[in-house]
């Protein structure tokens, strides 16, 4: 049978191909748990549900699903996120796939509803979401599918808020693991990963100078501490703007300077939104920004750098693909990144293979647990081991050896020999 799919050009997918070859080496996690599970066949049965930026990485974490198993259909998570070579080899590959970059609003809807419809002979019965997204629309316009739902693994710190506030209000009916909580997701993809391809998104967009500018950094959680980590090694003197007493105060500790964005926008050439909250850069900042300074965001949804007002009241002139100089009412000009859409996958490609792999193995085997086990409702965490496990699988990559415990060492920190190495409350 035919594969259902709408992507921009399945001509691409040699090349995507190609390209997902390159990223299986460089995602040792994923090609492990393919090992592990793939004879088994672990998640037969599973029709999962896949809602993530349709990049390379994801090429690979989706066929990982299929290799153990599952039938899977996939949209973006982000109407811009999309890699079109990453969704034709998928095609091709005989994966139903419903991703463009580019999408419009309208077209990002359509697309999550083809992924949510399995056709007449099965039902999703699985969630692996980024962001929320296919999780509010399966709940809000597919009840008799969402009642069939087995469970959600959920990526992002905005899609974990999401289902935090429907677990208070009662309305979620079935587990969900929060992925972006286990260390070597949100310590590793949203601080490593962004310090990489934050920058790498600003450069393609504006080939900019980062040394010796002054870079404002919204937002001091892990994607704000990566990006912040970057500017500065690119020799930004960067300033960092928070609500919260503790990251001010590690920010601080850093060594950057913590203020307000009101006093932040009299100094700032480069802002970077990395909040997950909305309004961080509104009309009031705007007007005051020094002339031709760029604004990005990073956190997940386009709502920190309030674009509607730029589209309603400035002049835009588009520079080139995700690259807009916009001439405020007052004369006053600033040039925004991706329309505020997440910076790194709009004027780049994300993150690089290896850090997603760590991502992704936490996703994989959150789906395993899901199918596998019950779970109350509720939103649920991987173990320690769990996330040990992930880590140890990406340590021969980069020849890592670890020492081990011996067993007096053992007894006197008092842990097992083989970990988990640390109690579940600590922060690392
Ligand atoms: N682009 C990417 O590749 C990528 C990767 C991971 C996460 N994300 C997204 O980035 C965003 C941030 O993720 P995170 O893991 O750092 O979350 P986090 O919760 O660790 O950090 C967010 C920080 O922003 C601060 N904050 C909230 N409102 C603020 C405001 N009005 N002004 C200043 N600071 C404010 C919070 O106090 C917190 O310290 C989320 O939307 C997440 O989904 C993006």
């Amino acid at each position: 049978m035919a594969v259902p799919y709408k992507v921009a050009d399945i001509g691409l997918a040699a090349w995507g191909r190609r390209t997902i070859d390159i990223a299986e080496n460089e995602m040792p996690g994923l090609m492990y748990l393919r090992e592990k599970y793939g004879p088994r066949q672990i998640l037969a049965g599973a029709n999962i549900g896949v809602c993530m930026s349709v990049t390379i990485q994801t090429a690979v974490l989706v066929e990982t699903l299929v290799a153990l198993g599952a039938r899977v259909r996939l949209c973006s998570s982000n109407p811009m996120s999309s890699q079109d070579h990453a969704a034709a080899a998928l095609v091709a590959a005989g994966l139903p796939t419903f991703a463009w970059k580019g999408e419009t609003v309208e077209e990002f809807k359509w697309c999550i509803n083809q992924t949510i419809n399995f056709g007449k002979e099965r039902q999703m019965n699985m969630i692996m979401d980024d962001g929320g997204e296919l999780t509010a629309t399966t709940m809000k316009n597919n009840p008799n599918i969402w009642e069939g739902i087995r469970g959600i693994s959920e990526e992002t710190a905005t899609g974990i808020h999401r289902l935090e506030k429907l677990s208070r209000s009662g309305e979620l009916k079935i587990p969900a693991i929060n992925v972006n909580y286990s260390v070597t997701k949100s310590k590793f993809d949203n601080l490593y990963g962004c310090r990489e391809s934050l920058v790498d998104g600003i450069k393609r967009a504006t080939d900019i100078m980062v040394a010796g500018k002054v870079a404002v950094v919204a937002g001091f959680g892990d994607v704000g501490k990566g990006c912040a980590q970057s500017l500065r090694a690119f020799g930004a003197r960067v300033i960092v703007t928070e609500v919260d007493p503790i990251a001010a105060l590690q920010a601080a500790m850093e060594g950057y300077k913590v203020t307000t964005m009101t006093e932040a926008v009299k100094e700032g050439h480069i802002f970077v939104t990395a909040t997950g909250c909305i309004n961080i850069i509104k009309e009031e900042h705007l007007l005051k920004m020094k002339p031709m300074a760029v604004l990005c965001n990073i956190g997940h949804f386009d709502v920190e750098v309030d674009w509607k007002y730029i589209k309603d009241n400035c002049e835009i002139e588009q520079i080139k693909n995700n690259c807009d100089l916009c001439t405020l009412p007052n004369g006053n000009k600033v040039v925004v990144l991706g329309k505020g859409r997440v910076v790194n996958l709009t004027c780049a490609q994300g993150h690089p293979s290896f850090v997603m792999s760590t991502s992704f193995t936490n996703q994989v085997l959150a789906q395993i647990e899901l199918w596998t086990k019950t779970f109350p409702p509720g939103v649920h965490l991987l173990s320690r081991i769990q996330d040990e496990e992930v880590a140890r699988c990406h340590l021969h990559k980069l020849g890592i050896s670890l020492d081990t415990l011996s067993l007096e060492q053992a007894e006197y920190i008092n842990v097992d020999r083989n970990g988990p190495y640390k109690p579940d409350y600590y922060r690392y």
